[in-house]
């Protein structure tokens, strides 16, 4: 838990606002050593903040995850600032009060008038410009962004924002600090949601758009990005929990920050679902119902057995045609290796990006016989199928049910560009390389905030790695050419990596 052995480059830390955020800042800064004073607007804040951390270190004590000699210490360090003037003698401050531009700029006002000439303003802000807060300051060169996650000891990653104005060794003294306290610290540029809010855009609105256009429900795109992308949670799941209070806030701040930027575009669906009080998890409905604090799943349509039938598979993909081939034939269905279907044939499609009513088109073949099949991730844990709207139903019904013969769950969706995961991976990829374009971070460290940050399988650039850059670029661009809509449009970064065959985390970044 302490994390003394990298050194603190400071000795004092000041924290101002004493709620979710400052005492998660409080309780790692005792354990890696340094001296904590609490101050707090409220009366009693402070108070009950000690007796929130003395509380959690008293209990890992007990569960000798910590002596008690070290439980003593740390709770020795925390020590009340009656008042604002009695900070005078730390070397750092950190605020962590209300999200309003004037508050902290009139707070870093006073704490100048208080602290040495050499001691660091550092800002907890999520969504406010440090430039914007330094810039009452007299001394922007001393103010920082040390943007921390909720909750904080447990979330092991904190944003390093530098402003326009901000100096060099200050940057380096925080970052130290960062990681002094145990985290992995992310340097990014005063950007319009720095790193990992930047970064987590994309997930929620293409669930978002995709549940917009009807192509599936919540809990099917939940589960899809679960099982097939191996995400830790589902998209609706993760606005339920955060609430769209928080959620929707977020989504509008990012993308009027960036000036109406398409790819950050929120949905109206969770503005009137906002004004209409379906809050998620803390309201007891959201995009699911909650009966005591359960998350109520609906059940998953269950998927009707069909007889066998002749199987004809599209090599537009020749390694996901082999995959398609091999669990036809473990099946015991029988497969047409003709170049044209007979027209009994269920013929599945393998598109990426497309639908499949503009692939089945492509290919000259029939559209009532054709049913695609999103490879995007194999075949392992769910397979997500669709088809285009003049597909007969049998041949809907003999598809989900040879996929499913081997027992493993299988999606039914609407005909859409890009099925569910294809469009959510290829977004998330989109942003994240953008990210990189614009310089916000370096590649390694969007990757690493990003899992640590989010909790995704694989931060944006290494996940674009894992499925195929060129694959991504094709999902995008028929994405972009079936919909008109920039928010599909690959970054430069993406698109000449995946040009040049590169790694869109390694290698040269200019
Ligand atoms: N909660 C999160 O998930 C989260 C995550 C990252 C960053 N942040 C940011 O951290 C900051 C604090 O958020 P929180 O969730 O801890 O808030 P909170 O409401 O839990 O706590 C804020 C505390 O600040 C005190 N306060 C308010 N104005 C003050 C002032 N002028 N001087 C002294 N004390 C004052 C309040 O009394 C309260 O105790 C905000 O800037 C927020 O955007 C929050």
């Amino acid at each position: 838990m302490a994390s003394e052995s990298t050194p603190s480059p400071f000795t004092t830390l000041g924290i101002v606002g004493t709620g979710a955020m400052g005492r998660g800042i409080a309780q790692l800064a005792a354990q890696a050593g340094l001296n904590v004073m609490l101050f707090d607007a409220k009366e009693g804040a402070v108070s009950e903040a000690q007796r929130f951390i003395n509380g959690l270190w008293h209990r890992s004590a007990e569960k000798q995850r910590i002596t008690s000699e070290e439980a003593q210490q740390y709770s020795e360090r925390l020590v009340e600032a009656q008042e604002l003037h009695a900070l005078a003698t730390c070397d750092i401050v950190v605020e962590a009060i209300v999200e309003k531009l004037e508050a902290k700029q009139g707070l870093f006002s006073d704490l100048e008038g208080i602290v040495s000439q050499d001691a660091v303003l550092a800002t907890n802000t999520s969504s406010l410009s440090v430039t914007a807060i330094a810039a009452a300051c007299q001394h922007p060169e001393r103010v920082i962004g040390f943007h921390f996650f909720n909750p904080v000891p447990l979330m092991k990653i904190v944003e390093v924002i530098p402003g326009l104005r901000t100096d060099d060794e200050v940057t380096q003294r925080v970052n130290a600090l960062g990681a002094a306290m145990g985290h992995f610290t992310a340097q990014a540029t005063d950007t319009p949601g720095f790193l990992v809010n930047h970064a987590g855009r994309a997930f929620g609105t293409e669930a978002l758009r995709i549940l917009s256009e009807s192509v599936t429900d919540p809990a099917t795109i939940d589960r899809i990005m679960v099982d097939q992308g191996g995400f830790r949670m589902g998209p609706f799941t993760l606005l339920d929990l955060t609430g769209l209070d928080v959620s929707h806030a977020v989504m509008e701040s990012v993308y009027h920050q960036y000036y109406e930027e398409p790819r950050f575009r929120p949905s109206p669906l969770t503005r009137q679902r906002l004004t209409a009080g379906l809050l998620g998890r803390k309201t007891g409905e959201g995009f699911y119902r909650y009966v005591d604090g359960q998350q109520q799943l609906p059940d998953e349509p269950a998927i009707a057995q069909a007889s066998p039938c002749p199987v004809w598979i599209s090599q537009d993909d020749p390694d996901s045609a082999a995959q398609l081939a091999e669990l036809v034939n473990a099946a015991g269905w029988p497969l047409e290796s003709t170049d044209q279907p007979s027209s009994q044939a269920l013929c599945l499609l393998t598109p990426l990006g497309e639908d499949t009513t503009s692939c089945a088109l492509r290919q000259g073949l029939n559209a009532e016989q054709c049913v695609a099949v999103d490879m995007l991730a194999g075949l392992d844990k769910r397979r997500s199928l669709m088809a285009s709207p003049i597909t007969r139903p049998e041949m809907v019904n003999a598809a989900a049910s040879l996929l499913n013969a081997d027992g493993t769950p299988v999606s039914k969706l609407q005909d859409s560009n890009g099925f569910v995961l294809q469009r959510v991976v290829a977004c998330i990829v989109n942003v994240g390389a953008d990210i990189a374009q614009q310089g916000v971070a370096e590649p390694a460290t969007i990757n690493r905030a990003v899992e640590l940050g989010l909790g995704y399988p694989f931060g944006p650039l290494r996940m674009g790695d894992h499925y195929g850059a060129s694959r991504i670029m094709t999902i995008l661009n028929n994405l972009l050419e079936a919909t008109g809509d920039p928010r599909y449009r690959p970054s430069p970064w993406l698109r000449r990596r995946a040009a040049l065959g590169m790694s869109l985390t390694d290698g040269p970044t200019s």
